[in-house]
């Protein structure tokens, strides 16, 4: 069984759309601890809300990357709350090789587009002004790179005419809320 540690920053919806997967008994994992480098974000309340161990990590002096201390601190926390799989949810920093060579092979993230397309931030603007017919989500590896590693599973987004950012957003987001936790469904079924 997949022991899962979740890093998030923000609102967290990816979160609980595994943590419901799980409940429902069509993902066959545990939440072991969610982690944010955001002391208020809504990823915590909602951690706490479903009662899972919410943990503010204090990132300082860093304010992109999870490094030093904080990398040091995550690691062990993960392994206090027996974690042995790490996923990012919204997590606002990049990842350095401390962390992914304690998990390595073990770390994924989910990303707003259809990588390679559109990498980095703002992946629904840069769609929207690229002018394409299609985005969508990716579910992928983490390496060191930024939205670099090897795909899992990607669902696609038509863009409709009148389409904004947010309207954009938001049918990507119902598309991340299912394509998590099948990307997880696949790992935690060995299937890759
Ligand atoms: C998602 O759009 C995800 O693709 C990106 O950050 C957002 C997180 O949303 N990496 P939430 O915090 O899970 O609601």
């Amino acid at each position: 069984m997949l022991n899962i540690a979740i890093f998030g920053s923000g609102s967290g919806s990816n979160y609980q759309a595994i943590a419901e997967a799980i409940e429902a008994g069509t993902l066959d994992a545990r939440i072991a601890c969610v982690l944010s480098d955001v002391e208020d974000a809504f990823i915590l309340e909602r951690a706490r809300r479903l009662g899972h161990p919410a943990i503010h990590l204090d990132c300082a002096p860093f304010k992109t990357k999870l490094d030093g201390e904080a990398e040091a601190r995550a690691i062990e926390l993960i392994r206090e709350h027996d974690g042995d799989f790490v996923a990012l949810a919204g997590f606002m920093r990049i990842v350095k090789p401390g962390l992914l060579n304690a998990f390595a092979g073990r770390i994924i993230n989910i990303h707003p587009s259809l990588l390679p397309n559109f990498p980095g931030l703002e992946a629904g603007k840069q769609a929207l002004e690229a002018g394409v017919a299609e985005t969508g989500c990716t579910v992928h590896f983490v390496d060191a790179g930024i939205d670099t590693g090897a795909v899992i599973i990607q669902r696609k987004v038509s863009v409709l005419p009148g389409d904004t950012e947010e309207t954009l957003m938001n049918r990507i987001h119902e598309q991340e809320h299912l394509a998590y936790p099948e990307a997880l469904r696949k790992i935690a079924s060995g299937e890759i």
